[in-house]
Formats: structure tokens, C-alpha cells, sequence
């Protein structure tokens, strides 16, 4: 049977702040999406909260980008934006950039995440889902998953993995996008990843088949609505086990925490702390950045699940590595590299400062000539 499993994901107002999402919204899309079960346009439908983001899980035929599928994640959050302005939620309808539906979520403020598969004898996917951070914070575990051998085992026990896997990365700025195939374009993929203010992973494929492996939502809402309108809390979506990374290896990077842009107001770095689905509520300098795991094994297209992976004390390490890393950023107040550089500030409220104090600059010393690119002027090795 063929099926595609599409995740869509949008903020529509935080209970209390941006910390998490009011019983009610959860309820409203719940209804809204088992209507569509029962209708049989949708196969199923499951519903998770991370924060204040609410994403829905559907199951169908109709394949990605469909209008259908599209419509009814957006009507939900309508719905639920409807509540959240009842409740005065904070920011409500957040996410929902658009007025009106034009036949695609992709531009209009909700993240999305969607691939289409022969459903396999056993099919066990992961659906992850981040709070407080950007696209760009799933380059670092894929990697790890798909093209680190001393993270995933896999790769060199299971020989349908030998032939390594296909990364599509996206230019966030210029909407371009180039396929690097590992393990032989390993560097390269690398050298552009680690710039995760601009390069974020889109797809992975299995190069032995061209099986989708991957795919995770890659949404700016800033380069959309050209100015700070809360963080691109994503979602991902990753195939288990025969053939693909296990469980436990698509989750083991995920143990040893790491660095992300989002936490307060969109501009810090922080730690990604993987938690249980009742622990993703981030409060502390409305963060550190959180990431649950949701496990479904898919039958006939049901969900069967979801599991609720990160609920387990073999994490609690991760935790503790990630408060302690939430300890020494925050030592850095208001400096960088706590606070995230400039370039990257561009989009809050900050030039609106700078523009305050336009005019009191006045000249100290001589004017700075241009600085040369240093790269095309010498060969650095
Ligand atoms: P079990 O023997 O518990 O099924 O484990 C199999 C396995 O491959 C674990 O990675
Ligand atoms: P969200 O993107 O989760 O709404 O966070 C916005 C924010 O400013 C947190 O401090
Ligand atoms: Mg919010
Ligand atoms: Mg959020
Ligand atoms: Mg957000």
C-alpha cells in the first residue's frame, strides 16, 4: 500500500507566553482532524504538542503537497486560533501568516514535513518535533544518523546501507537547493551544514534504492514575513530499521546534547534537550530549546502509537549535560556568543535600535577602508 505521512505544525497561541498550548487548541484540532478520519479523507490522525507548537500526524493517499491534506491542517488551526483569541492566548494565530488559504501551507507560516512510501511489512517512523530553535537544528543529528558510522552501526552492518545516503540541502536565503551524496561527498555536505544560520537538510534518501529516509520541515518564517514573528520551530520525520537507521541509532545523537539558535525571543543559542512529551514545556528564559520523539509503527496507514521515545532515564544524562550547558550560556547575558551575531539578529527588534541611534554616531577615527576577502586574496591553508 501506498501511503504518505504528513506532518504540519504551527504555533496559534502560547499557554502561558510562549511555554505551552492550552488544553482547548488541543482538543479543537484533535475533533477537527478525527472528522476527516472518520470522513475517510484522512487515513489517521494523531496530534502532538512541543511548547506552544501543536503538529498534526496524517496518514493518506492523496500524496504530498495536497491541497486536501493542506486545507484541513489549515482550517484546524484556524479553529483553534478562533479559541485561542476567545482564551486571549498569547500570540494568537502566530504562525498563520496568511489570511487566506491558497491551496498550500509551504509560505504561509506552518511548518510541513511530508513524504510518500510503499508502506513496508513493518514500518516504524520517527516523528520529531523542536521547540524554541530553527530548521537548521536537525542538520547535526541527520548527519549523525544517516552518515556517521561511529553513531549509526548500521552503516556498516546492514550492507542496504553501504551505498551511503543522499542529502538534499536548502539554501534557506536563496530557496536553491543541491543533492550531496555520502559517503563520497561526505565534506562537502559538512562544509555547507555547519553554516546552520543559512544551509538546512530537507530530504535524505537511501542511495541503494532511492528510498526516502528523511525529511524535515525548512520554513523561515522571518524571510517570509520579513520580520521577527517567533522561532521556526520545526518538525522531522524519519523511517526505522530494515534497510534504515534502528531506533536507537536514529535517537542515540540526541544523547550527547549540542548547540542550537532559537530559546529566548528566537535570538540565543542554546542546548536541544530531549524530553518526555510532559516535560516539553519550556520555561526557563523560555527555553533551554526542546525536542520530543514520537515512535508510530504504521499499519495499513493506522498510527499505531505514538510512543513516547525520550521517556526514558537512559536520556536523563542529556538533561543534566543540557541544564549545565543552559548554565554557562546564560552566564553571557545579553553577549554574544550567547546572544546570537547581528547578521542574525536582523529580523527582531533590534535594527529598530540601531536606527534610534543612527544619527548620534559621529566619527572617532578615519574611515574604515572595505575589508578584502581574505579568501580570494591569499590561499590560506
Ligand atoms: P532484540 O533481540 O531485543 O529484538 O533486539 C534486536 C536488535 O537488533 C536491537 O538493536
Ligand atoms: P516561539 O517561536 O516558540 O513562539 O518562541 C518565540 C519567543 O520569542 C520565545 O521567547
Ligand atoms: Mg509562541
Ligand atoms: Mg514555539
Ligand atoms: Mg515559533
Amino acid at each position: 500500500m501506498r501511503i504518505t505521512l504528513s506532518v504540519i505544525k504551527a504555533d496559534v497561541g502560547g499557554y502561558v507566553g510562549h511555554s505551552g498550548v492550552h488544553p482547548q487548541l488541543v482538543e479543537t484540532i484533535k475533533e477537527f482532524v478525527q472528522e476527516e478520519v472518520k470522513k475517510g479523507i484522512l487515513i489517521d490522525a494523531s496530534v502532538l504538542v512541543c511548547g506552544d507548537d501543536t503538529a498534526i500526524v496524517m496518514t493518506h493517499t492523496h500524496g504530498v503537497d495536497s491541497e486536501i491534506v493542506h486545507g484541513i491542517a489549515w482550517r484546524a488551526f484556524e479553529k483553534a486560533t478562533e479559541v485561542a483569541k476567545k482564551l486571549k492566548l498569547y500570540g494568537a494565530g502566530q504562525d498563520l501568516l496568511s489570511t487566506a488559504f491558497s491551496g498550500n501551507v509551504k509560505g504561509m507560516g506552518p511548518g510541513v514535513a511530508e513524504m510518500e512510501f510503499e508502506e513496508r511489512p513493518s514500518e516504524p517512523v520517527i516523528v520529531f518535533f523542536a521547540d524554541k530553535t530553527a530548521p537548521s537544528a536537525w542538520n547535526l543529528p541527520l548527519y549523525e544518523m544517516f552518515a556517521d558510522p561511529m553513531v549509526c552501526a548500521g552503516l556498516v552492518i546492514d550492507p542496504k546501507m553501504h551505498d551511503g545516503f543522499t542529502f538534499e540541502v536548502l539554501d534557506t536565503y536563496t530557496g536553491k537547493a543541491v543533492k550531496l551524496s555520502t559517503p563520497s561527498e561526505l565534506y562537502e555536505l559538512l562544509a555547507l551544514i555547519g553554516t546552520v544560520e543559512r544551509y538546512a537538510i530537507r530530504s535524505v534518501w537511501r542511495n541503494n534504492d532511492g528510498e526516502i529516509a528523511a525529511v524535515a520541515s525548512t520554513q523561515r518564517l522571518s524571510l517570509i514575513a520579513g520580520k521577527y514573528v517567533g522561532k521556526d520551530d520545526p518538525v522531522m520525520v524519519v523511517r526505522a530499521q530494515a534497510g534504515f537507521p534502528a531506533v536507537g541509532e536514529i535517537l542515540e545523537p540526541f544523547a550527547r546534547p549540542w548547540i542550537v539558535e532559537g530559546w529566548m525571543r528566537g535570538s540565543h543559542n542554546g542546548p536541544l534537550m530531549p524530553v518526555s512529551f510532559k516535560n516539553a514545556t519550556p520555561t526557563r528564559f523560555d527555553g533551554p530549546p526542546r525536542v520530543i520523539a514520537a515512535g508510530y509503527q504504521i499499519a495499513e496507514g493506522k498510527l499505531i502509537g505514538p510512543r513516547d521515545l525520550f521517556d526514558d532515564p537512559a536520556f536523563d544524562k542529556a538533561r543534566e549535560q543540557a541544564q549545565l550547558m543552559a548554565d554557562m550560556l546564560r552566564r553571557q547575558g545579553i553577549f554574544e556568543p550567547h546572544r546570537l551575531p547581528s547578521e542574525e539578529m536582523e529580523y527582531t527588534t533590534l535594527p529598530k535600535i540601531l536606527k534610534k541611534l543612527e544619527e548620534r554616531f559621529y566619527e572617532l577615527e578615519a574611515p574604515r577602508k572595505a575589508v578584502e576577502d581574505p579568501v580570494e586574496k591569499h590561499d590560506i591553508d
